[in-house]
């Protein structure tokens, strides 16, 4: 896995929930690529390990939770200032909105609250930090790329308005993606199937449920990723048997998709009865 070319034409990296998982692992190809890119990631945790490598010489964390609006708009803020103040004047930006999670039950379960934070994260974030990033991507050219789900290509019963915000997110990038066709901004949507992080311990799920021949690793999908934007692609599904599924499932009946879907996912219970937590 290189991108060295792809990530040496930007100059500028803006993303969301680098503290674990898939955000992690771009950040640490960025690293690893020793690509001079400077870097601004907004998350709760800081990044472990980032600071102590080498290579990765301008590096902000912005603490940032995107489930409490005054908070998210005082960082949106703060990324504005540091960019103007610290980031490079010139070159193109890629932003990567990443942060997000979900939850394992029948709605509302585990509460309403977390439902409703889940449409902050996985949502809201995304919509404010475009819109807020889009002069400056307009002036200086760039990429937008948002980690969707293939979650996004069928109802998901137990885990309804996670797929339902990434079903947003997918729908909003392509058309995102059609508003700014020739603007010199990119927009990329990315549907991740299973991917071993700590996503499915957040969603109330075990992680064993997860088998290592099931799932992808989060570098495979940051390849994926990285594959699909050198190439102007406007939607990577990662991984083959991945884009089997989500091929077929978008070819179902919604509503025979969603029968289908439930039973599937209904497996996925830490203890075989319903987790309303
Ligand atoms: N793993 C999968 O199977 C899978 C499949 C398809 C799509 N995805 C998507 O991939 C993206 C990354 O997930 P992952 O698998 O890497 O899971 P992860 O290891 O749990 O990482 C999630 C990231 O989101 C950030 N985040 C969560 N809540 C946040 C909040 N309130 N404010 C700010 N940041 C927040 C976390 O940072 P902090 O905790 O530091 O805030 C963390 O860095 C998500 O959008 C997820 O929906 C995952």
């Amino acid at each position: 896995m290189r991108h060295t070319k792809l990530l040496q034409s930007f100059h500028t990296l803006i993303i969301t929930g680098a503290s674990s998982g898939i955000g992690k692992s771009f950040l640490e190809h960025v690293v690893s690529m020793r690509t001079g890119l400077t870097v601004f990631n907004l998350s709760r945790r800081i990044p472990e390990g980032i600071f102590t490598q080498e290579g990765l010489l301008n590096f902000h964390h912005i603490s940032c939770d995107f489930s409490h609006r005054e908070g998210t708009f005082e960082a949106l803020d703060e990324l504005l200032r540091l960019l103007s103040e610290q980031g490079p004047s010139a070159g193109r930006i890629l932003l990567i909105n990443n942060s997000g999670f979900g939850s394992y039950g029948s709605f509302p379960a585990p509460g309403i609250s977390r439902q409703l934070e889940m449409l902050d994260v996985n949502v809201r974030a995304p919509l404010l930090l475009t819109e807020r990033l889009l002069p400056l991507l307009h002036a200086r050219g760039g990429a937008v790329v948002n980690i969707a789900s293939t979650a996004a290509f069928q109802p998901t019963a137990h885990m309804a308005t996670y797929g339902a915000t990434k079903a947003f997110l997918l729908n909003w990038s392509l058309a995102l993606r059609e508003e700014l066709r020739g603007s010199g901004v990119h927009v990329l949507a990315v549907c991740p199937g299973p991917t071993t992080t700590q996503f499915f311990r957040n969603a109330g799920m075990q992680q064993a449920i997860l088998p290592e021949s099931v799932g992808q690793s989060a570098a495979q999908v940051v390849d994926a990723t990285f594959c699909a934007l050198a190439a102007g692609r406007g939607l990577v599904v990662s991984g083959w048997k991945n884009k089997v599924t989500s091929f077929l499932a978008s070819k179902l009946p919604k509503v025979f998709a969603a029968r289908l879907a439930a039973r599937v996912i209904a497996h996925f219970r830490p203890t075989g009865k319903n987790t309303q937590t």
